[in-house]
Formats: structure tokens, sequence, C-alpha cells
């Protein structure tokens, strides 16, 4: 018999003579209720076991954790909470499961816990809840791509170019660590490396979906990302996936438009989409509030603020605006930010970025024409010839969620600016020759999508949104 998912068991239209649902054991009530998952909802189905002809055998192995199988009726429950129930005639245990060492138990864990055993918080409500919107979310973004014709390309995972991730990049190598082979001058020789050459873990797919840009016109990556950087915070991971369309003929302002539109469209997706699983975060995030200090909490419930995303513009301010604001407020003149901000030309660290969105503008912000000292290579430079055409999105909780900017086109411009920096233009050939041959004005960003996640799910450490999180010290699973 074909068994039933037991969302759609639930919500099915009419009671049903005889179904199978198989799944795993949340709990087991007065030797008669087990409430059964299988991850296709969060919510679990009751089913009603008759114990007076169920061997006691089998109904002692009825235990949390435990994987079954169990065919009945779909009757109406008469339970609260529930509009259906199964009348359960054939009980199956599929895999025993040992009670007392199964830590998932029903109860509440800290998330510390649930981290150090990722294989199975995904068991838990909320963690099966997060994984389900992160998958509804990584079909919006297709979905929004596709709609607009954009082509999905997959660059390259393992790169030769570390123009973009100076001092940040993992190392690829075949090479023999405990005895590399050396040349003439004595460093390592890296012709005898799998490829030839030192080669990394991609810290961006932008580069190579410029070129793609100035061939298919509109284009989307949306792959894994690996960044070195040892930042242990609850916005960082080692690993981590990231959206970068790219789009010939836009400038910096269709390409905030761009952004905005298209974060509004998988937050709406996602609303539209996961309610029942955002009503359960958005209860999860409750209780965890109530645990923190009255300045810390959220202003606004999980649905709320996903609303106020969508129906309200972005707040956009030039980086020259918002040094003038940070400079001007309380927590700049009180000495309250790590870092002051005494002059223009300063780097936003994040809780200048917090400060605007979630004291000043009340709302997310994107913040555009950073000086050119502070940003990458690649990004236009500006008439004022010290500032670039750059936009960051800065949201609630999060900070920057977006990282984008205007491209140099113009062959000269960049050249320049590569040798200023020190960038070899050897290693950038290919790139350079998009300047060469039918280069045009375009632009493009990165969308860190487990930010993203982060601020839907209403989660607030990173490691929490991702399977399994790669980050300093630790690679478990
Ligand atoms: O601002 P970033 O570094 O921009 C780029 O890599 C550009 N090449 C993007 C482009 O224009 N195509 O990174 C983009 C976004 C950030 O805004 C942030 O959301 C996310 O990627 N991000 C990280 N997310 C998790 N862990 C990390 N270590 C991250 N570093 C960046
Ligand atoms: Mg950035």
């Amino acid at each position: 018999m074909k068994h039933t998912k037991v969302k759609d068991l639930l919500n099915s239209t009419t009671t049903l003579q005889e179904v199978n649902a198989k799944g795993w054991v949340r709990t087991f009530r007065n030797n008669q209720f087990i409430a059964l998952n299988d991850g296709s909802t969060i919510n679990n189905i009751q089913c009603v076991v008759d114990f007076e002809n169920t061997p006691e055998e089998t109904l002692k192995r009825v235990t949390t954790g435990a994987a079954v199988s169990v065919i009945g009726t779909l009757v109406e429950s008469k339970g609260a909470g529930q509009k259906f129930e199964i009348q359960v005639t054939k009980l199956e245990i599929l895999g025993d499961s040992d009670a007392e060492k199964f830590p998932m138990q029903p109860k509440k864990h800290s998330l510390e816990f649930l981290r150090e055993n990722a294989h199975l918080r995904v068991r838990t409500n909320a963690f099966g809840a997060i994984m389900r919107v992160r998958s509804v979310l990584s079909f919006a973004v297709h979905k929004y791509f596709q709609e607009k014709g954009f082509v999905y390309v997959n660059t390259p995972v393992i790169t030769g170019a570390d123009a973009e991730g100076a001092g940040e990049m993992f190392q690829v190598t075949s090479l023999p660590l405990d005895n590399l082979p050396k040349n003439e001058e004595g460093n390592i020789d890296y012709k005898k490396d799998f490829f030839g050459k030192a080669t990394n873990l991609t810290v961006s797919g932008q580069l190579e979906g410029e070129t793609f840009a100035m061939a298919l016109g509109q284009i989307y990556t949306f792959g894994p990302t690996f960044r070195a950087e040892n930042s242990n915070t609850s916005r960082h991971l080692a690993e981590f996936w990231m959206i970068e369309p790219e789009v010939a003929f836009n400038d910096l302002h269709d390409n905030m438009d761009l952004a905005e539109d298209f974060i509004q469209y998988v937050v709406k997706y996602a609303v539209d989409n996961c309610g029942d699983d955002l009503k359960f975060l958005e209860g999860r995030l409750l209780e965890e509030e109530k645990s923190k200090p009255q300045a810390d909490r959220s202003e606004m419930p999980l649905l709320e603020k996903l609303n106020f995303v969508l129906e309200n513009n972005f707040k956009r301010v030039s980086y020259t605006e918002a040094i003038d604001i940070l400079k001007d407020s309380t927590p700049n003149k009180k000495k309250k930010f790590q870092f002051i901000i005494d002059e223009w030309g300063a780097d936003l660290q994040s809780e200048h970025e917090r400060f605007l969105v979630e004291k000043h503008f009340k709302c997310p912000v994107i913040v555009y024409d950073y000086p050119a000292s502070i940003k990458s290579f690649y990004m236009r430079l500006n008439e004022d010839g010290k500032t670039v055409g750059a936009m960051d999105i800065l949201f609630p909780g999060i900070g920057e969620i977006v990282g984008g900017s205007q491209r140099e086109e113009r062959y000269d411009v960049l050249i320049e600016k590569m040798k200023v920096i020190g960038i070899d233009e050897e290693e950038l050939w290919w790139y350079l020759d998009t300047r060469r041959f039918g280069s045009a004005v375009h632009s493009g960003f990165g969308l860190g999508f487990e930010r993203l996640v982060l601020f839907v799910t209403g989660m607030t450490n990173i490691r929490d949104v991702i399977p399994f999180p790669r980050t300093p010290g630790s690679a478990e699973f």
C-alpha cells in the first residue's frame, strides 16, 4: 500500500476508509496516542492505537524517534487543534529508537546543544520549519529570476583568480603537504600542482558571472561560496550560499530596484507558502525574546516584520548622508560605538549599519556611493573621482544582506585601478577582455542566502539556518 504524506492527510476534505502514514514518533501518550511527523509539515498527525488488540511488545517499541508505519481510517478528530486523526488498525515498527539515548527528547533543547546534533536537530519542530522555509526560499529565488528571463549560470567552485578574495581564501591543492615540491627560487612549485597553478575555493562567482552577462544579458548564480575570514560571529559562515545576479545595461539605480524587488518577491513567496512554519517560528521568537533584555528585543512579531518589508520601500541614502547621520548620532557622541565615526571615509561597521536600520530609519536601508578606498577594484568610479557606484542593503537584525555595484566598464579606468591596488593584469586577462570587446554599462549584486533565511525565519545565529554549518574550528558532519 502506498503511504500518504501527513500534510495531505491533514488537508484532506473527507474522511478516508484506509490510509497509510509513515514517519517518526514525536511522542506516545497513554499507550494510545502517537504524534507522528513525517517532515511534510510542522503538524503531527495523531494516530490512535487500538492498544487492547496490539501486542504489548509492539507498544513498547513506540518510542520517541522510532520510525513507524500505521494503517487505519482517517476520521474526524475529537481532540482540539486537528481536523483529522488516524484510527490505527495496523501498527508496524520500521526502525526502533532507544528512548533513553535518543538526543531529541520531547522537551526544550538549547540551540547550542542542537548544533552539536545537527544530524538530528532537523527532527525538531523548529529545525524542520527552518529547513522547509529555506527550501521554499531557494525555489523562490529561481522562480523570480526564471520568470524574468534570467539565465542561471553555474560558476566554478575552484578558481585560479584570487583578486577578489585577498587573504581569505581556502586553498585547493593535491600537493603533498608534508613534502612540497620547490622551484629553483625555493618557493612552492605550483606547476606540479593539480591544475599547474595555485587554486582556491571561490569567494564569489561575480567575475565569471560578468563575462556571461556580457553575452546573455541577464544572468544569476546561486551556489556555495567560501571565505576563510576568521570572523566567529553570528552572521558569518566559512561556507555559505550566495545569489549573484548580473545585468548588462543596468546602472546602479536599476541595480537597487532589482535587489529591492527581488527581496520583496522572495519574502512574499515565503509568507504566502510557509504559513504554518512561519507561525511556529514567530512563536519561537517570542519565547526567545522574553529571555532577552528589553533593549535587545525586536519591536515587531516575525510576520509583522516580514509584511513591513513587503509594504515599505527601502530607504536609500548615500554613504555621505549616512556618515552625517552617524556622526551626529547619540551613540557616536556618547562614544557608545566601538568604532567612533569621526570622518568621511570610515568603513561602516555592523554596529553603524544596525543603528541606521534599527534606530534611525527603522526600515531596510540601501547605502550607495561609498568611498572608492573601502570598496572593491571593479566598482565604477563616480564623476567626483572619490566615490564608487556601490550599494549595500542593510536589514534589521542582520546588517548587510546585499553587497553590489555598478561595474567599472571603462578599460582604462579599470586597468589604472588594478595597477594602484597591485592586481596582476595577467591573472585577470579574461576579465579584462570583457572591457575590450563590446564593453557596456552593467551591474550586479550578491545576496547572502543564509542572511535572507535568518531574516525570514527570525533566527538569530547563522549557524541555525544552514544544515551543517562550517565555522572556524568546526566542520563536523
Ligand atoms: O559583499 P560581498 O562580499 O560581495 C561580493 O562578494 C560581490 N562579489 C557580490 C556581487 O556584487 N556579485 O558579499 C555579498 C553578500 C553579503 O552582503 C552577505 O550577505 C553575504 O554575501 N556574505 C556572507 N554570508 C555569510 N557568511 C559570510 N562569511 C559572508 N560574507 C558575505
Ligand atoms: Mg559586502
